[in-house]
C-alpha cells in the first residue's frame, strides 16, 4: 500500500466545508456516557484545530459501537460532543438525525470557524453496507472528505470508504502521522526492528507474524499466545493456554525464522500459579517445564532479561500486546518491564498498537516517552500485516 497520501496541509481549505471522519469509538459508560478513555478524541484535535483556524466549516462524522441501524441512545456521541465542546471550546451542535433533515440544515447554515457533529453513522444500514446512496448524500453535504479515523480504516463503509468516490479525498494530521510511523516502521526502518508480540491469541497474529518475519530483525513474542509456541517446541506448558489449532503453525513460523535469520525469541521461564486469579500463589519456572497443575501467568524475570537485551540495541520497535495477565497487578511485572525498556531507549523509534498493550502502557506511565501510539486496535493489526486499509487506499496519493 502506498503510505504517501495527501493531507489537508497540501489542499486548500478556507472557506470550504469539509466532512471529517474521525473515530469517536471510545470506552464510555453507557448510563452517564462518562469517557474512560479519551486518547482517540484528543488524537483528532489538531486536524480540527487545523482545519478551523484555516477558515473551513467542520461536519464531524464518527460511529459508536455497533447499532447495527438502530436507534440506540446509549450509543450516541452525546458524550463525544460534550467533551469535544470542552476541548475546543466552541459549540459543538449534535444532529438529531443521521442525514435527515436537521443534518442537512445544520450542516447548510454552518460557517467557516464552526463545527457540528453528526449522530452516530451506524444508526443507518447504509453506513456499514457501504451504500452508494447514501454515501453521496453524505458527499453532497461537503466540498471535502478529510480522513482521519485511523482506527476505523479496516472498515469500508459508506462514510470511511464509499464518500472518497464523490469527494476530493484527503488525509487528516492523525492519520498523516499514523502513517509516518507505521509505514515508516514497515517500509524502512531504523534497523535492527524489533517486533514484540503478545495478547492472548494466536490467531489474532497469525496474518502479522507472517508479514514481519519478512521485514524484523527479531520477534519477541510473550504473552498467552506464547504457550503455544513452548508447545511447538515441545515443552510442557501445565493449564496455560494453548491454541492447539495453532501448533502446527508455530512450528512451522519458529522453523521460518531460522531460514530467514530472524530472532524468534520466546520465554524461558514464567510466573505460574495454580488457578486464574488475582492473588494465586504464584512461582517461577522454566518454559518448558510447567507442572501439568499450573498455569502461566507472565513472563519470567530470565525472560525479561533477555527480552530487554534484545530491546535495547533496536533501532525501531512495534509492540502490540501485553506479555502476561496484566489486568492483575502481580502479572503486569513483565509488561511493565517491557514498557520501562522501551521508554528508556533515547534513539529508537518506539511504537505501540493495540488497545490493550496501550492501557497496560498508559498504567505504567511510560506513555509520553513513546514515539508513536497507534489509536487502531484491528486497524493497527491489519496494518502490521501488511493490507491495504480501504480507508487509506482510497485517499488522494501525493
Ligand atoms: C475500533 O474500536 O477498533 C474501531 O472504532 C472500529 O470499530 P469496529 O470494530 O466496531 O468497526
Amino acid at each position: 500500500m502506498n503510505y504517501n497520501k495527501k493531507t489537508i496541509r497540501d489542499i486548500d481549505v478556507s472557506g470550504k466545508k469539509i466532512l471529517l471522519r474521525c473515530d469517536f469509538n471510545v470506552p464510555h459508560d453507557k448510563k452517564t456516557g462518562v469517557i474512560h478513555d479519551d486518547t482517540r478524541i484528543v488524537a483528532t484535535l489538531p486536524t480540527i484545530r487545523y482545519l478551523l483556524e484555516h477558515n473551513a466549516a467542520v461536519i464531524l462524522l464518527s460511529h459508536m459501537g455497533r447499532p447495527h441501524g438502530e436507534w440506540k441512545p446509549e450509543l450516541s456521541l452525546f458524550s463525544a460532543r460534550d467533551h469535544l465542546e470542552k476541548l475546543l471550546g466552541i459549540p459543538v451542535p449534535l444532529t438529531q438525525d443521521v442525514l435527515g433533515p436537521d443534518t442537512k440544515e445544520k450542516c447548510r447554515n454552518l460557517q467557516p470557524g464552526q463545527v457540528v457533529l453528526v449522530e452516530n453513522l451506524r444508526f443507518r444500514l447504509e453506513e456499514e453496507k457501504n451504500d452508494p446512496e447514501f454515501s453521496k448524500e453524505l458527499a453532497s453535504l461537503a466540498d471535502i472528505f478529510v480522513f482521519d479515523a485511523f482506527g476505523a480504516a479496516h472498515r469500508a463503509h459508506a462514510s470511511t470508504e464509499g464518500v472518497s468516490h464523490y469527494l476530493p479525498s484527503v488525509a487528516g494530521l492523525l492519520v498523516e502521522k499514523e502513517l509516518r510511523f507505521m509505514g515508516g516502521a514497515l517500509d524502512n526502518p531504523k534497523r535492527p526492528l524489533v517486533a514484540i508480540l503478545g495478547g492472548a491469541k494466536v490467531s489474532d497474529k497469525i496474518g502479522v507474524i507472517n508479514n514481519l518475519l519478512q521485514k524484523a530483525d527479531a520477534i519477541i513474542i510473550g504473552g498467552g499466545m506464547s504457550y503455544t509456541f513452548q508447545a511447538a517446541q515441545g515443552g510442557k506448558i501445565g493449564t496455560s493456554l494453548l491454541d492447539e489449532s495453532h501448533v502446527e503453525y508455530a512450528r512451522e513460523m519458529i522453523q521460518k525464522a531460522k531460514e530467514l535469520g530472524v530472532d524468534l525469541l520466546l520465554p524461558v521461564d514464567n510466573v505460574v500459579t495454580p488457578e486464574f486469579s488475582a492473588d494465586a500463589p504464584a512461582e517461577v519456572v522454566s518454559s518448558q517445564d510447567i507442572p501439568d497443575d499450573r498455569m502461566g501467568m507472565d513472563i519470567g524475570p530470565e525472560t525479561i532479561q533477555l527480552f530487554q537485551k534484545a530491546i535495547e540495541n533496536a533501532g525501531t520497535v512495534i509492540w502490540n500486546g501485553p506479555m502476561g495477565v496484566f489486568e492483575f497487578p502481580a502479572f503486569a511485572v513483565g509488561t511493565k518491564a517491557i514498557a520501562k525498556s522501551l521508554s528508556q531507549l533515547k534513539d529508537a523509534v518506539t511504537i505501540v498498537g493495540g488497545g490493550d498493550s496501550v492501557s497496560a502502557l498508559e498504567q505504567t506511565g511510560f506513555a509520553d516517552q513513546i514515539s508513536h501510539i497507534s489509536t487502531g486496535g484491528g486497524a493497527s493489526l491489519e496494518f502490521l500485516e501488511g493490507l491495504a486499509l480501504p480507508g487509506i487506499a482510497c485517499l488522494a496519493d501525493k
